[in-house]
């Protein structure tokens, strides 16, 4: 079983790539970065997603970045409890889990874990790259002992969500997206269009997942709520999106991904509409070395079935 290191914001999406994650890793533990709710509502999300998992206690969680490396004026934080509800669970205000997070900080551990296994762990990015990015910049000598880094975020030069750029991660740490993207790790990107045209669950899937009658998969009806209905409005989408779902199922079975390339990809922080958008050098104009394994289609099937036997698993 790989060894994993998973980033989350935890709401909506995250907590079904965390379910996902439990089934298929030996996760070393779950590190909390600020993202799409309030980040003490994140940290229970997690606790309680873990919980529903039947592992309390066995996956500690850490706490680490409330807030991007920049975040005045225009750069705010921004959290989306439109698009999660506000308790970035689809209005499910579930109870406290009873586990607690850990008191070390998300950083720490996410250092001494890869200098202890070096080579061995694998993280899995489905958060602003905040935690990460600070990771590195406080002891770069874990960069050459990560085996590889699975980033949710971005996009292959497609329309964002956040802004019309932008994809949500990206956007609010663009900074730590660009210090993470050119540190020299091995790198699979999996961007907001490939969720778009490949994760979605239409009506007919949220039937098939009704019908399963498991803890799990009343558990994805509930995150799920607000998200189907911001999607149809917002993003004329006709289903759920599952990026971080998506991501986590590429990293359990590579041959989800049907195409994927290697290309440099970086992020533009400045621009005035721009920022958080991300570039792939698909002609490679910019004469500098591919960077980024960029996942450009996939097993649509495949990922379906992934979900559905994690969902499946959990009684
Ligand atoms: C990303 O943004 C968040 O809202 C989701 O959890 C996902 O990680 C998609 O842009
Ligand atoms: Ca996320």
């Amino acid at each position: 079983m790989k060894r994993v290191i998973i980033d989350t914001d935890t709401a909506g999406d995250d907590t079904i790539a965390i379910l996902t994650a439990l089934h298929h890793f030996q996760v070393e533990g779950i590190m909390i970065t600020g993202g799409n709710v309030q980040f003490d509502q994140q940290v229970e999300n997690a606790l309680y997603t873990i919980e529903v998992a039947g592992k309390s206690g066995q996956v500690p969680v850490y706490k680490g970045f409330e807030k991007p490396i920049m975040q005045t004026g225009e750069m705010e934080h921004r959290t989306v409890e439109d698009v999660h509800g506000s308790d970035g669970m689809g209005n499910s205000f579930f109870n406290k889990a009873v586990q607690r997070p850990e008191e070390v900080h998300a950083i720490d551990f996410l250092i001494e874990t890869v200098h202890n296994h070096p080579g061995e762990i694998h993280l899995l990015a489905i958060a602003p790259l905040t935690n990460i990015a600070l990771a590195i910049k406080k002891d770069p000598t874990i960069v050459p002992e990560i085996a590889h880094l699975y980033i949710m975020g971005g996009t292959n030069n497609a329309l964002g969500n956040i802004t019309p750029a932008a994809e949500y991660n990206f956007f609010v740490d663009p900074e730590a997206a660009r210090i993470v993207l050119n540190a020299g790790i091995p790198i699979t990107m999996v961007g907001w269009e490939m969720c778009t045209k490949y994760s979605l669950m239409f009506d007919s899937d949220h039937e098939e997942i009704a019908s399963l009658h498991t803890k799990g998969a009343v558990f994805f009806q509930a995150v799920n709520k607000v998200v189907k209905e911001f999607n149809k409005t917002v993003h004329r989408l006709d289903g759920t999106t599952h990026p971080d779902t998506l991501l986590m199922a590429i990293a359990a079975d590579d041959s989800i991904m049907l195409e994927s390339n290697f290309y440099y990809v970086d992020v533009e922080t400045a621009g005035e509409f721009t920022r958080g958008y991300s570039i792939v050098d698909i002609n490679g104009r910019l004469e500098k070395p591919a960077n980024v394994r960029v996942c450009e289609k996939v097993d649509r099937k495949k990922f379906k079935d992934t979900l559905f036997n994690v969902l499946s698993a959990i009684k």
